[in-house]
């Protein structure tokens, strides 16, 4: 277990338990996310870092009884909480590391991955690494219910040039991932990257 993983179980270790109560208004973004997508019946789909799974439902209702929906994440804490709140009905939860995922190359439709990537210390990596399990044309969806400047204010930071879910920065890092940078929306409640996977 490295320093980083340490530090992100920590953080989200002891939030984990009030995690849904505190977000209680996001649904209705969440279900907009999935729905851009664009998955299809049967399709096979992550969520990447799913916290309490507050994702897997709409991922359920997307890919239909035949799909498969996963929900990976690095916290036992938030494991617990989805399963908890009855999550394991609509997708399987992995205790795993988004960086290095237990997962076949090429085997997914799609990774959706909710306030995942400012959380990871080598974006690229781990990006790369939802490229490995992703089909080629497959999707992959950098999501949050709130916007890069909302999110700023929120935790009392300023928005700087150099953050890396800005356009000019997602992008070239996407492209040098794997991915196809398809569409870019940073609005007050909603931040919403989309690329598919290149061949
Ligand atoms: C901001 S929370 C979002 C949780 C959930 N997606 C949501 O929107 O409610 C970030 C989540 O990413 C997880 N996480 C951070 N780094 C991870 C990694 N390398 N692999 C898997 N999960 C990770 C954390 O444990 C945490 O549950």
């Amino acid at each position: 277990m490295s320093e980083d993983h340490t530090r992100v179980q920590e953080f989200f270790g002891v939030r984990a338990a009030d995690w849904d109560r505190k977000f209680p208004g996001d649904g209705p973004a969440f279900a907009a996310a999935v729905a851009a997508i664009g998955l299809r019946p049967g399709d096979r789909v992550l969520d990447a870092g799913c916290g309490t799974g507050r994702a897997l439902p709409e991922l359920r209702a997307a890919v239909g009884p035949s799909g498969t929906v996963l929900g990976a994440d690095l916290t036992p804490e938030m494991l617990a909480e989805a399963a908890q709140a009855g999550r394991r009905a609509a997708g399987a939860l992995l205790l795993a590391d988004a960086t290095r995922l237990p997962l076949r190359d090429g085997c997914l439709d799609a990774v959706f991955a909710a306030g995942l990537i400012a959380h990871l210390p080598d974006p690229q990596v781990s990006l790369r690494e939802l490229a490995r399990v992703v089909r080629s044309g497959g999707r992959l969806a950098l999501f949050h219910p709130i916007g890069r400047a909302a999110l700023a204010a929120r935790q009392g930071r300023e928005l700087t040039d150099d953050d890396m879910r800005a356009e000019h920065n997602l992008r070239p890092l996407l492209s040098a991932s794997g991915w196809e940078p398809t569409s870019y929306a940073d609005e007050e409640h909603r931040f919403l990257a989309l690329a598919v996977r290149r061949p």
